[in-house]
This record gives C-alpha cells, sequence and structure tokens, in this order.
C-alpha cells in the first residue's frame, strides 16, 4: 500500500485502508474501489491523503497508533468531560471514564510496534480540540512508554494530557478561535487556560496533583521563558516536560482552519531546533527513535531528483528511513532501486510528494 493524495487519486484505485473521521466512524471500507463521487467526497470532508493499494508495495507495514475502536472510546470520553465542564460541573468529573480509556490507549501502545509510523490516519476538518488532545495524549505515551514509565505512572500521565487544555472552556471562544494575531491583553487571558485547568483538576480529589500539573505546566518551557510561572529545567515537572513536546509537536502536524499543517518534518526540524531552549534535550532524542518522520507508504523525492515510496523506518535517524524508488524524475524505471538513506549521507529527501 501507498499514501496518496485526495487531489491526485485516480478513480479505480482501491483503499488499502478503511477511511475514518474523529468519532471513530468507518466513512469508506478497505478494499473498495474509488469514484470520482467519493474521491470528492473525501476532498470535502479535508481528507488530504488515503492509503491505496499497490503492488509494487505490498510487503510495506503501516503501524496506526490507536485502533479504530480505542479512538471511539477516547472520542466519547472527551466529549463527556467537555460538557460536563461546560455545565458547570468542575467538581466531579466522571474520571473512571478517562482512567479506562487511558488504559486502553496504553494497552494500543504497548501491544503495537516499536515506532509509531502514523499517529491517526483521520486528517478531516472537524473537531480540532478532540484530535488536539487525543493526538497529544498518544505521543506523550510513546514518550512515556519508551521513558521506562510503570504503568501506574503513563496512566497519570495520560490522564494528565488528555485533560490538559480544560482551562480553555473557561477561556473566551472568541478570543481561542480568533483567526488573527492575538493582542497582549488577549494572549495574557489565553496564558491563563493553564491556571483555571488546574483549579479544576485540583478540584477533583480522584485524580492526582501530579496529572493536574500537566495542565498548569505544559507551557514552561526548559530555558525559563514559559508560562505561567517561567520555571526552568527540572523544577517543570517531567509530566510537563513530556506534554511540552507532545503538545507543540501535534498542534504543527494538525490543520487550522486558518492555516495548513506542517509537514511532519518540518515540524520535526522546529522541534529540534528549540531543543534546549523549549524543550528538554534528553526528551526530543526519545522523541526522534519512537516517532516517523515520513511514514511508512509517504511518496518522497530524494536530492537527486529521484522518486519513490518510504518502505521502512530507520530508529534513531527519523529523516533517514529506506525508500524503495521507481522515477527517475518523470521517468519510470525498468526496475526498483532501494535505498536505506542512513547509509547514502550524500542522498536526503528533499520533498513528500503523494502523487
Ligand atoms: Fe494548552
Amino acid at each position: 500500500m501507498r499514501l496518496v493524495s485526495t487531489r491526485y487519486v485516480k478513480e479505480g484505485a482501491f483503499l488499502a485502508r478503511p477511511v475514518i473521521n474523529a468519532a471513530g466512524q468507518i466513512l469508506l471500507q478497505a478494499d473498495i474501489m474509488l469514484t470520482s463521487a467519493y474521491i470528492e467526497r473525501l476532498q470535502r470532508l479535508g481528507f488530504d491523503v488515503v492509503f491505496i493499494k499497490d503492488d509494487r508495495l505490498d510487503d510495506i507495514e503501516v503501524h496506526i497508533a490507536l485502533s479504530a475502536q480505542t479512538r471511539e472510546v477516547a472520542y466519547r470520553t472527551v466529549n463527556s468531560l467537555m460538557s460536563q465542564i461546560e455545565s458547570g460541573n468542575t467538581k466531579e468529573l466522571e474520571l473512571e471514564f478517562v482512567r479506562l480509556t487511558i488504559q486502553e490507549m496504553i494497552n494500543d501502545l504497548l501491544y503495537s510496534h516499536d515506532i509509531i509510523t502514523n499517529l491517526s490516519e483521520i486528517q478531516g476538518f472537524d473537531d480540532y480540540t478532540f484530535h488536539h488532545s487525543v493526538n497529544t495524549t498518544v505521543l506523550g505515551l510513546i514518550l512515556g512508554i519508551a521513558s521506562g514509565y510503570s504503568e501506574p505512572k503513563l496512566l497519570e500521565l495520560g490522564m494528565g494530557i488528555l485533560m490538559h487544555d480544560v482551562g480553555k472552556t473557561k477561556v473566551p471562544a472568541q478570543i481561542l478561535n480568533k483567526p488573527t494575531p492575538l493582542t497582549p491583553e488577549e494572549f495574557e487571558e489565553i496564558k491563563k487556560h493553564t491556571l483555571y485547568g488546574f483549579d479544576i483538576l485540583r478540584q477533583n480529589r480522584d485524580l492526582s496533583l501530579a496529572a493536574a500539573h500537566v495542565a498548569l505546566q505544559h507551557q514552561e518551557k526548559w530555558d525559563g521563558t514559559g508560562y505561567p510561572r517561567g520555571l526552568k529545567g527540572s523544577q517543570i515537572h517531567e509530566y510537563g516536560r513530556v506534554a511540552a513536546v507532545a503538545d507543540v509537536y501535534e498542534a504543527l502536524t494538525s490543520k487550522r482552519i486558518y492555516r495548513p499543517a506542517l509537514q511532519p518534518y518540518q515540524a520535526y526540524e522546529y522541534i529540534i531546533a528549540n531543543s534546549g531552549t523549549h524543550f528538554e534535550p534528553r526528551m526530543l532524542s526519545i522523541f526522534a527513535k519512537h516517532v516517523a518522520v515520513y511514514s511508512n507508504g509517504c511518496g518522497v523525492r530524494l536530492s537527486n531528483g529521484q522518486r519513490g515510496n518510504v518502505i521502512k523506518q530507520n530508529k534513531s535517524f527519523p529523516t533517514r528511513p529506506y525508500v524503495r524508488i521507481f522515477y527517475q524524475g518523470e521517468e519510470a524505471l525498468r526496475m526498483p532501486i532501494e535505498y536505506n538513506l542512513a547509509e547514502h549521507p550524500a542522498l536526503f529527501i528533499v520533498e513528500v510528494d503523494n502523487r
């Protein structure tokens, strides 16, 4: 299978994976043949890419972080949390559902592959808050698992991250969704979501204080320039340091109403460039080992003009996967060529190209 942009996919191609929306509902089944009506609908719903069948890439494995079922459970939990808070119940949140959701997510991740090549197969326009909290939690849990956290610690971290932005329910929506730059006063108001969130969470005695600190500290930066308290280095709780990386990477790779998503490698470069200033360097080396920048099946163009697809990951070299090449420029090669880019320092990926 391979990824193909919904702008370029041709009628008659067969889906290799189901297309799922944020609520975990299957919109199109795997094996279905794409018609022009389906393709139009996918574009309209904001799906940028789909996995299609391709005999030349039969052997590729794609590891999706969460099962559709777990995603559906997470969706219901986040929705119900938000409506509990919005209806004024902040003291007795139904944390048991949150706990069970995180437990299922941990189970999925513990049994899934070592390197997550696709955080999510969902790319529609709907429901940013939901995507963001669930995907950030997945990333945070991957970092926690890779750091050797015990299950109780993973549970604490995951619950904290899933609820890290609950304070945004207390920030006026016109500020949160403002498509133009914020005034200094508006930014001060946004910053308070960390304090509001901590306030809500610490009223719930069943939730540990460490988990509540994720809401308070996810905007702190390693060099002390973050908010709300300007904490520095190890003054920031380790959960806060994990959440900072996961939160920023997820936000950059998601599309918003007012800007397109960054390519994963652009987000990755941003994160790496901010090692030691915004982020804890140790956390980033763990991140680089477990999150794929170019996912398996992704189409890429190399610095020598050749074009093909990513077939496998190199642990520790997230920007240098194995690739299978089919084209030299626009011309099809007679035989595909494979490179392990970790062994070809002069060759590099210049562009994602899902034609
Ligand atoms: Fe936040």
